[in-house]
């Protein structure tokens, strides 16, 4: 007997109202739906000005799937990877706050993100897989991929190590990792003197944040790749637009490149 595919079945979303858009995004025949980032006419430095066309490419933590029809529309193959409301998302487990609760309404967030990916795919035409479940456990049936794409998710996962791990297990060539870069004095210089440190955000006197989890700047995110294979990197700096309700801020980031030097994928 065979096994089931690892890739899930399209779903068929009835009304755009069921979904969540995380980013602002332009949907054939439905108009601009706004979201919390808008990337339009940013996404080229998003993702640090990489060529997709004809690579096979793994896109996680997908949500709307905007990089996905992105990086497609390149020329490329892409697989989206994200939870389900099956899954968990890695929330901060503060002592002092109803956590069960928060772990509902989290469920229905990613049910309606996962909307918004299936409802977007079919408007764009789009022929994006995706596979769900943890950044821990990315499954190898998913096959070899020329690159992975980790935008905007390490600061929310626990282990963003063995999330790198799992996903670089299949990668064939290059990484990419986007985060949100601080501009503190003191975050300054210590990226000016290249201190691979990282910031552990939870603070139980504020209680929050409670769905992140790191600071981590480019030069810890270089040890990481670069332990795990990926020592050829170039880093890109950009800003991205946050907001909604008419209120919005420019957000500095990073994107770092790294191509494989050492090792190949397990499968
Ligand atoms: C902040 S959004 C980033 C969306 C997009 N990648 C981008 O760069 O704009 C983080 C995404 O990662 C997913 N995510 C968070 N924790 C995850 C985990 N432990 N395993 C898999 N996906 C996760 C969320 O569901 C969400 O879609």
């Amino acid at each position: 007997m065979s096994s089931p595919s690892v890739f899930a079945t399209p779903q068929s979303v009835a009304s755009i109202d069921e979904c969540f858009f995380y980013h602002t995004m332009e949907v054939p025949g439905h108009g601009v739906r706004p979201g919390q980032w808008d990337l339009r006419n940013t996404i080229g430095d998003y993702l640090g000005r990489m060529n997709f066309k004809g690579k096979r490419v793994l896109d996680i933590g997908a949500a709307d799937g905007f990089l996905c029809f992105h990086v497609e529309r390149q020329g490329a193959e892409v697989i989206g990877y994200d939870l389900s409301d099956r899954d968990m998302w890695d929330l901060v487990p503060f002592a002092q706050y109803d956590y069960t609760q928060s772990i509902a309404v989290s469920k229905g967030h990613i049910k309606q993100l996962n909307n918004a990916f299936w409802f977007s795919r079919r408007a764009f035409e789009s022929n994006a897989q995706l596979v769900h479940g943890t950044v821990y456990n990315i499954p190898r049936e998913i096959g070899t991929v020329d690159a992975a794409i980790f935008g905007s998710i390490l600061l929310h996962v626990r282990d963003p190590f063995v999330a790198l791990q799992s996903a670089l297990a299949i990668t064939k060539e290059t990484v990419i990792v986007v985060e949100p870069l601080r501009n503190d004095w003191i975050s300054r210089v210590l990226r000016k003197i290249g201190l691979p440190y990282m910031l552990f955000l939870p603070d139980a006197n504020r209680v929050a944040p409670k769905d992140s989890w790191w600071y981590l700047p480019p030069a810890v995110m270089i040890r990481m790749v670069g332990t795990l294979g990926f020592q050829d990197t170039r880093l890109h700096y950009h800003t991205q637009q946050y907001g909604e309700w008419g209120k919005f801020a420019r957000v500095p980031y990073y994107t770092l490149i790294a191509h494989r030097t050492h090792g190949k994928p397990v499968v």
